[in-house]
């Protein structure tokens, strides 16, 4: 049964209220039940439960790296949107690349569409893949893209 962190950084506590006309209306908690419900659709299309979520947000650089580390210990995967600080954080890269778990880094909005210092993501590197722009959806199609990579290893 893949076990899922879903790890959003700083500000993302405020989705729904802030710059709504970048981020939209939806918040944490509805992306959240989103992706808790696409869990329990997929759980009983199979005879045995198959995927588990943990959600967790901080907007602390130390407790973001510190459930990385954790997550060694029972995760299969992890679904990060490391907010602002993807474009800043080498220690919160380094805790990714030292997970040695598959990472899939998820964006609400194009980054690539906005500001010059938001075209740089020091994750993206030790990350599987990107996903953006697809507002509240971009985390719901990062679990998606996840879950299938695991699959894959599976398989071989
Ligand atoms: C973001 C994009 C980042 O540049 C920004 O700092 C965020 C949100 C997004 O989901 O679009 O906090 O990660």
């Amino acid at each position: 049964m893949p076990k899922i962190l879903i790890l959003s950084g700083p500000n993302l506590n405020m989705l729904g209220r802030r710059e709504p006309q970048i981020y939209g209306y939806i918040t944490l908690a509805d992306i959240h039940d989103r992706l808790q419900q696409y869990c329990t659709k997929i759980n009983s299309q199979s005879a045995a439960p198959t995927v588990e979520i943990r959600t967790v947000q901080s907007n602390h650089e130390g407790v973001l790296i510190d459930t990385i580390q954790e997550a060694m210990g029972w995760a299969d995967g992890i679904v990060i949107n490391p907010g602002g600080l993807t474009h800043t954080s080498v220690a919160l890269r380094d805790a990714v690349a030292g997970s040695g778990l598959p990472v899939i880094e998820v964006h609400l909005s194009n980054v690539h569409a906005r500001e010059a210092f938001r075209h740089t993501s020091l994750l993206a590197p030790v990350c599987k893949g990107q996903i953006m722009g697809f507002g509240g959806r971009s985390y719901l199609l990062g679990l998606e893209a996840l879950l299938g990579l695991l699959e894959d290893q599976k398989a071989k």
